[in-house]
């Protein structure tokens, strides 16, 4: 493992005003890291910065130069967690081309953008953690975009694994189902979902990992029935299509 010379690993974590960005956050600044929270807009990331006891830099993780830009203010990256990314998009045959950019954007440029700045920073012992989605095994309908950006973001990662293994630096990929977020507030219908602390546990657990061991990708899922099944959520959109059912009926 590498260390900073007071022995305090140090991780990036972008998407860091999000639900999951924010826990793992929380998660690795309390097992010690010196964390450093990355998005793009201010209020949101002060607020969990200061909430979990980490720094912040603004950046758009789909832009070299913005990306680029601020993280050469640090001097080393130990671990890089990539949890940017955004559920937008609809079914191909509604969809503008500009809405299918910006997502390929936000969830797979943004991979090769955020590698490519980390990578100089990063040495023996330092990691990759990608936050993707069960929608890079399992395609959502009317989440064209998104499906393909985390199966794009799987292929690449596991392609990057293969490229700095020579240099001891691992790959690893977290892989949700649902996961209750702001992000699944769209969604119009109720689920089973993990919390973004379960999330962050196992990204955290991941850096505890011997760097001679590949694991390629953590999938994980919400328990749906018996003692250990959690209540179902049930977002901001699936209780307004409800309440318009209702009112219709009536
Ligand atoms: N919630 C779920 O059900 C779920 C399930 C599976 C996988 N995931 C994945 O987990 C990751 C995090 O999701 P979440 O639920 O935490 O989402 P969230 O609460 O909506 O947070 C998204 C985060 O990404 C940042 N972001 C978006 N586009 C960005 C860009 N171009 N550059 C820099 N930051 C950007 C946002 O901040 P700014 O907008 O200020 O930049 C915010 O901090 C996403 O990649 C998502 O696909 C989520």
């Amino acid at each position: 493992m590498l260390n900073g010379t007071d022995g305090t690993r140090l991780a990036v974590v972008t998407g860091g005003s999000g639900g999951i960005g924010k826990a793992c956050g929380r998660e690795l600044a309390g097992r010690g890291y010196d964390v450093v929270l990355t998005a793009r807009r201010e209020p949101a990331l002060r607020a969990a910065a200061d909430e979990v006891g980490a720094r912040y830099f603004l950046a758009d993780a789909s832009s070299p130069s913005s990306f680029g830009a601020a993280i050469a203010a640090l001097d080393r990256v130990d671990l890089m967690v990539h949890a940017a990314g955004t559920l937008d998009g609809t079914y191909a045959r509604k969809q503008t081309f500009q809405q299918w950019r910006n997502t390929m954007s936000a969830n797979l440029d943004s991979c090769f953008v955020v590698v490519q700045a980390a990578l100089p920073l990063m040495s023996a012992g330092s990691r990759f953690v990608f936050v993707s989605s069960s929608a890079a095994h399992e395609p959502m309908p009317g989440r064209t975009a998104y499906s393909a950006s985390k199966a794009g973001m799987n292929a690449f990662a596991r392609a990057l694994a293969l490229e700095v293994d020579r240099d001891g630096i691992n790959v690893n990929i977290v892989t949700p189902g649902p996961v209750e977020t702001d992000m699944l507030q769209d969604v119009p219908f109720e689920m089973h979902a993990v919390t973004a602390e379960d999330v962050a546990q196992t990204v955290a657990w991941l850096d505890t990992v011997q760097a001679s061991v590949d694991l390629p990708e953590i999938r994980l899922n919400a328990i749906t029935r018996g003692p250990a099944a959690r209540e179902p959520v049930v977002p901001l959109e699936a209780r307004r299509r409800a309440r318009r059912e209702e009112t219709e009926r009536l």
